[in-house]
């Protein structure tokens, strides 16, 4: 999708020519001659339209407008949530539509253009992906170039340059998690980071399982090895900031198919599987915003991408194994895959002597019973990183709740036989998940996401949420500024034309 930012008051929307305008209109809009101003004044004392955030009334070929089709789209109070239901609502308005270029007026709204803008592109960008990667026809999306018309230029250029950023991070993100797994092999995966690798500050460097057997990943190694495909460690690094800095370390579960392995998973339902690589697309997602938005801090993504196959040579139930940190695991539930790879990557992150470290991952089915899919579940035992996180959270519109890290919790992982279990009891499932992780985690400030309930939607719209990109690039935005330094590190000044 290719985005322009454009200064346009409502008399200027007018007359600028496009097959689609959609205008949002917040509460209260002032009288005003012009025939926008009318229209709308017109339908709500009709009853017609409200600005009710989502409202919609269509017109075709209204007198005095340029734009072939208008959509009023109630905004409501105007703030990044309500611009964010509208332009969905109005995106769906015109979906199989013939509308190829469209203006988006946001220039009636009071608030700041930044943040509308950047709401506006993030929802627009949102509502117009197609998955099609997997179709024998090429989309059937018309719509390619949106106009964003704001009051003030200067004010909601860095808005927007924001939202475009995470509009490519998040549709990455989508892109990878909803591909099929005989299309998304780790390998394959790992080719992804490394297009990545091609935008400034970025590196990417791929370990196969050669050079995972002689780091001493036995616990990444005993889930990869009842599978044909060859696992890959990809290891991402985005160095915007000074040498010396510490980076922020994001490590995402990587499970290009869950199975269960042979603690198998039932049939019902186990396609959903193929996004257990959510939080791998999420890393990839954000490394692809940092490359576009070139923020002065220094961040490492790590991968640890593989299947969780039953075979001849699978791990068993009781199998117990070695992992990086020198802890024995006994393995009872080869399904509990996803703290056995991510308990690798995070020993791994301590070469990095981090700041903090993320680790993001469609961990357990109990989170979604908890949280069902509106906010993912955050667990962490620091409490600044805990905060910046539930704000980023907020922030973004990407929710996150703290779930509580009490030891008690992992009395269940005790066992006669290794150092520790991968499961306990069903209670509290997400929280014993966290406590098995947060054994790994010794040295460094931790956080943990589980976004099982996030990640990805079912049902009619059912495919990749791109969650929480946007929740981590506000994290990481935020760990700039906490660092006191500028915002943005402008190598160049953010171009005004931008694709998505
Ligand atoms: N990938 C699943 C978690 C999952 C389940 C995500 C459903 C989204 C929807 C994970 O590997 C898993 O299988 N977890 C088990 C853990 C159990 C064996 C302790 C689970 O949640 O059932
Ligand atoms: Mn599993
Ligand atoms: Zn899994």
């Amino acid at each position: 999708m290719d985005f322009e930012l454009k200064s346009l008051t409502l008399a200027r929307v007018c007359t600028e020519k496009c097959d689609a305008l959609i205008v949002l209109v917040p509460d209260g809009l002032a009288s005003a001659a012009d025939p926008v101003s009318s229209l709308v004044a017109q339908a709500i004392k009709s009853g017609d339209f409200e600005s009710k955030a989502g409202k919609l009334l269509g017109a075709y070929a209204p007198a005095g407008i340029a734009a072939t089709r208008v959509v009023l789209v109630g905004a409501g109070d105007g703030s990044a949530k309500s611009v964010k239901t509208a332009v969905a609502a109005a995106m769906g308005a015109l979906r199989g539509g013939p509308a190829r270029r469209v203006v988006l007026a946001l220039s009636a709204l009071r608030g700041s253009d930044s943040e509308a803008a950047q709401a506006a592109v993030q929802a627009c960008d949102y509502a117009s992906y197609v998955y099609t990667t997997t179709k024998s026809k090429p989309a059937a999306q018309k719509l390619n170039r949106v106009v964003v018309g704001v009051k003030a230029l200067a004010e909601a250029r860095a808005g927007f340059s924001r939202g475009v950023a995470l509009a490519q991070g998040v549709s990455l993100a989508r892109e990878w998690a909803n591909r099929p797994a005989n299309h998304a092999t780790p390998t394959l995966v790992a080719q992804a980071a490394r297009e990545l690798g091609k935008l400034p500050n970025i590196k990417v460097d791929v370990l196969g399982p050669k050079e995972v057997a002689k780091l001493g990943m036995g616990s990444f190694m005993a889930v990869a090895q009842g599978s044909e495909e060859p696992l890959r460690f990809i290891v991402l690094r985005y160095d915007g900031g000074p040498k010396t800095e510490p980076p922020v370390v994001l490590v995402g579960k990587g499970i290009t198919f869950d199975t269960g392995g042979i603690s198998m998973k039932p049939a019902a339902e186990m396609d959903e599987m193929k996004y257990d690589m959510g939080g791998a697309a999420s890393v990839l997602g954000t490394f692809r915003a940092l490359g576009a938005l070139q923020p002065a801090l220094n961040v490492v993504g790590l991968i640890p991408a593989c299947e969780n196959m039953p075979d001849g040579r699978a791990v068993k139930p009781g199998d117990v194994v070695t992992s990086m940190s020198g802890q024995t695991i006994e393995i009872l539930n080869t399904d509990a895959e996803g703290r056995l790879v991510l308990c690798d990557a995070l020993t791994y992150a301590e070469r990095f002597k981090p700041r903090a470290v993320v680790d993001i991952a469609t961990l357990t089915g109990a989170c979604v019973i908890a949280l069902g899919s509106i906010r993912s579940g955050l667990f962490s035992s620091d409490d600044a990183l805990a905060q910046s996180l539930t704000s980023a959270g907020d922030s973004s519109l990407d929710l996150c709740w703290r779930m509580p890290l009490d030891d008690e919790y992992a009395e269940g992982l005790k066992t006669n036989f290794a150092d520790v279990a991968n499961v306990a009891g069903r209670a509290g499932g997400s929280i014993t998940a966290a406590k098995f992780l947060q054994r790994f985690t010794g040295k460094f400030p931790w956080a943990h996401l589980d976004i099982a309930g996030t990640a990805w939607k079912g049902g009619a719209a059912k495919g990749a949420t791109g969650r929480p990109v946007p929740l981590l690039i506000d994290f990481l935005l935020g760990q700039v500024q906490a660092a006191k330094k500028p915002t943005l590190k402008r190598t160049a000044r953010p171009a005004v034309k931008s694709r998505a």
